[in-house]
């Protein structure tokens, strides 16, 4: 008796959780009702088995009948990712969509926790990444980010808070600002080409080839052509070193340009003023003719008047 108390709760607690967790073919399907152009996966039915032995949905990476792997790569998908049913596969530690024609934000792929890798090459994702993204995605070993239109600076969270990153691809996208300070020892895959990157090459990068960096014409360092202003400190002091340059440089061809403007004017307000006066002093001369000429002519009639008299 004093058993079955026990265990009671323990039953209701495992229906609930029978009741709500989906099979891992529902989370699959509920995963496909989020894209549009699936025609590549209709082998995904409910009347069969995702990782059954003969036909194995077509998509998918399995690992002792669990999936593994989402590999849905060059096929014309779009649509707004929902990541939710997503959580649902214990197994998943990769997704790749490379080549595919997914658009808008980066989907809440950070929801899941456990992937190793991930794959969002050749779309046309775009917008800002959140700089703490990857901070709970801390298993990531490859980040596959390049051939889309991101944009904002490289998060933060992809240099501070995963210790396992082997390769980082974030090239031909539109990442500006400077690069964090990578420090993972075992990043040997790196490519940051064509974006609008700015500053030094961290010292964490530096064991890396110029051609992994280039195409970001605002990067400098000493293995690319263009030389940091004052080498030794530190990127960011660099990068806002470089754009108070800059900001002074502009200052500077205001203020000629004004002074140099103003000076035209004194010029003009100079000769204009000489001129005036000149004018001025030859009507003054002109009015004391006429003074003279009223005062000559007083005399006359004075002297007449006195003939008369
Ligand atoms: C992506 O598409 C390009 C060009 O069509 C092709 O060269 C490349 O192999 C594709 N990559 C993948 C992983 O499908
Ligand atoms: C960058 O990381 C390296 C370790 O790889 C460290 O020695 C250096 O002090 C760091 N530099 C900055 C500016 O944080
Ligand atoms: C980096 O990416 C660019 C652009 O796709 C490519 O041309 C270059 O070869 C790549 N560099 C490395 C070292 O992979």
């Amino acid at each position: 008796m004093a058993v079955a108390w026990l265990i009671w709760p323990l039953m209701l607690s495992l229906t609930a959780h029978f009741a709500n967790s989906l099979t891992e073919a529902e989370s699959l399907l509920k995963f496909k009702e989020s894209l549009t152009n699936t025609k590549p996966l209709d082998s995904w039915t409910l009347d069969s088995d995702p990782c059954g032995g003969t036909q194995r949905w077509f998509g998918l990476l399995c690992k002792e009948h669990s999936v593994f792997g989402l590999k849905i790569e060059q096929m014309g998908l779009t649509g707004n990712i929902d990541v939710s049913p997503l959580i649902d596969l214990p197994g998943l530690r990769t997704i790749s969509i490379i080549n595919n024609s997914f658009t808008g934000k980066i989907p809440e792929f950070n929801r899941l926790t456990s992937l190793k890798s991930i794959y969002l090459s050749n779309n046309r994702f775009s917008g800002d990444i959140p700089s703490d993204y990857f901070t709970p995605m801390g298993k990531l070993k490859k980040v596959w980010l390049s051939n889309n239109e991101f944009s904002g600076h490289i998060p933060i969270s992809l240099a501070t808070t995963l210790p396992k990153l082997r390769e980082l691809h974030l090239e031909n996208n539109q990442f500006n600002g400077i690069i964090p300070n990578f420090t993972q020892r075992n990043l040997v895959h790196v490519n940051l080409s064509n974006n609008r990157l700015t500053g030094e090459i961290p010292p964490g990068l530096s064991k890396f080839k110029a051609s992994n960096f280039a195409g970001n014409p605002g990067l400098c360092g000493a293995k690319l052509a263009a030389t940091c202003t004052q080498p030794g400190i530190s990127t960011a002091s660099i990068s806002i070193d470089g754009d108070m340059k800059d900001d002074y440089k502009s200052k500077y061809y205001i203020s000629f340009g004004t002074l140099g403007f103003l000076f035209i004017l004194i010029i003009i307000l100079f000769f204009y003023l000489k001129r005036r006066k000149m004018m001025q002093r030859a009507s003054e001369q002109d009015n004391d003719d006429d003074d003279q000429e009223i005062q000559v002519s007083k005399a006359i009639s004075l002297v007449s008047m006195l003939k008369n008299i």
